[in-house]
Formats: structure tokens, sequence, C-alpha cells
């Protein structure tokens, strides 16, 4: 984080993406606080999202792509994904039947350009009628790229595949007779340069800001290979960390602790689907995903998001709780090096939320999506 980037004009170069559904509503709200504090930046719009999977079968075109080759940073709101069939059942007739087939473009995004850090504050700001308990601050560090999300997926089960497990892995036996149609594969793939920087940035991080402890999140008593090598590699990096406490667990039993010592914790670091998974359990215990924030981070480029989805049952009602969105534009700010005013949006949101004057549903309110961004815009 806090790479301080400037391109030869002193303009950032930030795309806008909001996507659909409620991305939509969260971007326009996030726009009122970005415009209010006034930072030298151009705001292009790139297209993403449903209708383009409907009218272009992909929901991620090309020139967005182009687009996000040449920006500093880009602020993201959400995508409808829907399962294969009806995915293809929504395309125009002239995609239909050709092949195509929907991949989330996020996980596209962050594979494509190398994002490979997730973090994720889950931070209780006070007097949030939503926080579990007060005083939680935690931040998951969620590898991006790889792991379960590498794509590298069977269904059916080509022969040769089956062939070579068969050859390679014992305990591959009982299925290796199998039809290929009667069974599916999803390959766990992670790697040791993933699994280093995504602990290295959360030990980065740990250490700027005086954290104490970073908890490792995996499940290498079963998951031996993968999660195994995470543990290993893990314990070589925190003893380049001595003032940092290591600590380690099992995705399972931290849900537990999380829940019942959440005050107990404070970096956590796991795999891409571990960390997925924490980072909603983190997420509601400060107020759900109208408050979670998310940075997809790599070496030059940054997309920032709220955590939640796309809520297409809400989609124009500017009923969503944009929280989630504006801490996403703070973390860009950090990002981009504009660290002050990253401080300022986060203390406008902090007293908008102390002050409970103006809330969304999810608070209790009846405010909406806009009013909250206004609020926020009003006291910087
Ligand atoms: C997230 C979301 C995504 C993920 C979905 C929308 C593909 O749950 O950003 O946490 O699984 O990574
Ligand atoms: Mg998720």
């Amino acid at each position: 984080m806090n790479n301080k980037r400037m391109n030869a004009g002193g303009k950032y170069r930030i795309a806008w993406l909001p996507g659909d559904g409620v991305g939509v509503d969260v971007l326009e709200a996030t726009k009122i606080v970005l415009d209010k504090i006034n930072i030298n930046a151009e705001y292009i719009h790139g297209d993403i999202g449903w209708e383009f999977w409907c009218k272009e079968g992909d929901a991620f075109p090309a020139r967005t792509i182009e687009l996000l080759k040449n920006v500093d940073a880009a602020m993201f709101g959400a995508i409808t994904s829907k399962p294969v069939k009806t995915a293809e059942a929504e395309l125009i007739p002239e995609f239909k039947g050709k092949g195509l087939s929907y991949r989330s473009p996020i996980v596209r995004m962050r594979q494509l350009f190398d994002l490979y850090n997730c973090m994720r504050p889950c931070k209780g700001y006070p007097h949030n009628p939503l926080n579990y308990k007060e005083g939680i601050d935690l931040v998951v560090f969620r590898e991006n790229t790889e792991d379960l999300y590498a794509g590298v997926e069977f269904n059916p089960v080509p022969a040769s595949v089956a062939a070579a497990l068969a050859q390679e892995s014992k305990p591959f036996a009982p299925f290796k007779d199998l039809p290929g149609d009667q069974y599916a594969i999803s390959v766990k793939v992670n790697t040791r340069k993933g699994c280093q920087r995504i602990l290295r940035a959360a030990f980065d991080f740990a250490r700027k800001f005086g954290r104490k402890k970073v908890t490792v999140v995996h499940k290498a008593n079963v998951v031996r290979a993968t999660d195994g090598l995470f543990l290993d590699i893990a314990k070589e990096i925190a003893r380049e960390y001595p003032e940092i406490q290591m600590d380690e667990a099992n995705v399972d039993a931290i849900c537990m602790w999380l829940l019942k010592n959440p005050l107990n914790y404070d970096v956590l670091v796991a795999p891409n689907l571990y960390g997925d998974i924490i980072s909603d359990l983190c997420a509601q215990m400060v107020g759900g995903l109208g408050f979670a924030c998310s940075g997809n981070i790599g070496d030059k480029l940054a997309v920032f998001e709220p955590s939640h989805g796309s809520a297409p049952k809400y989609a124009g009602q500017y009923k969503v709780n944009p929280i989630a969105t504006i801490l996403a534009a703070k973390m860009m700010l950090d990002w981009l090096g504009e660290e002050q005013k990253a401080a300022a949006v986060e203390k406008a949101v902090a007293e908008v939320i102390q002050e409970g004057k103006v809330r969304t549903y999810d608070m209790g309110g009846s405010n909406t999506t806009l009013e909250i961004g206004a609020a926020i815009a009003a006291k910087l």
C-alpha cells in the first residue's frame, strides 16, 4: 500500500467501473465524496457488467481491459453473476450456442492484472448500531489470484486427467474408474511466489502500522500440500519480522474464535478461498457488507470495491449503504499517496456513523444511498 503514484501531468487517471445492480448506486454516492475532496483526477468510465455479457458475450470487454492498462487506479461497483445455464439463456440470440462461458469479471481482472493482494479492513466504527462488539479492528489479507480460484477445473473429467491422477495419487483410487461425467475436479494451485507475496504484504502492513499480531489461516492438517506450503512459508517470513507475533489457526477454528474473541485478533492472512470466507465473517462483525471495503492491489494497478455484490433486487433504488464503497475510495486515496485526504474521508465517515442522524435501512434508518454520500461530503 501507499505507493506514491503520480503521472507526468500530476493528474490521476482513475477508471470508473460501476458495473451493474447497486454497483451503480454506490459509486454515484462515492463520487459525491470524491468531488468534495477535490483531488486532481480524471475519472474515466469503463463498460463492465451483466449488460455487456448479454449483448456482447463478454461482461468485461476488451476495451475495458485496455482502459485498465492506462490508469493509476480503479473504482469498481459490483457485477451480477448467474449460474452457467441462466447466463447462456440471457445472451442475445447471435451469441447463444457459441460455447461462450461466463466467468466473473472481477476474478478475471484480479488475474489479468496480477492484483495479488486483496486487502480487506474490517473496522467497527464507534456507535455503529450494527457492531457486533465495540473496538473491532481487523485487517484481512487474502491471496487474490490463485488457490481454488485458479480456474483449473474439470466437469466432466477428461480420461487423460483421470489417468494421470490414477498413476500419481493413491488417494485417487476410489475415483479412478468413475465415468468422467460422474464427478468433477477443481484444482487448488498455490505457488511459492503467491504465498510469499501475500504473507509479506500482511507482515509489511503490520510493521508499518504497528500491528502486534498476524494470524495465518489455513487447513494444513487436511490440505497438506498447498496449505502446508502456505504455513511453511509463513513461518519463514515471520522470522524476518521478530517484533510481530505470528499466530496460526485452522480456518474452521478461526471462525469460532473470531466470533468469541474478536478483539484478540489483528491482521489475518489467508489463501484465496479461506480469505474470501473469513472476510465476510469479519465484515459482518463490523456492520455487514455495507461497511466492508476491499482493495485488489498489484504492483502496478489497484482496483477498489465494496465487498458486497450487486444485489439486483435493490438496483436503482438508492437504498443500499454506500459506506463500504466510500471506504474503498479512502483505500484508493491511500494507495495514490493521498494519505491526508484518505484520513479526512475516514474521519467524515466515522462522524456520520457516530452521529447516527443519516442512516440507510440496514442501520435502521430511511435515508437514501445518495443522502449518505452527501452527509459524508458535508463533513469534509
Ligand atoms: C468477493 C466476492 C467474489 C469472490 C465473487 C463475486 C466472485 O465474493 O470479492 O469476495 O469470490 O472473490
Ligand atoms: Mg466474497
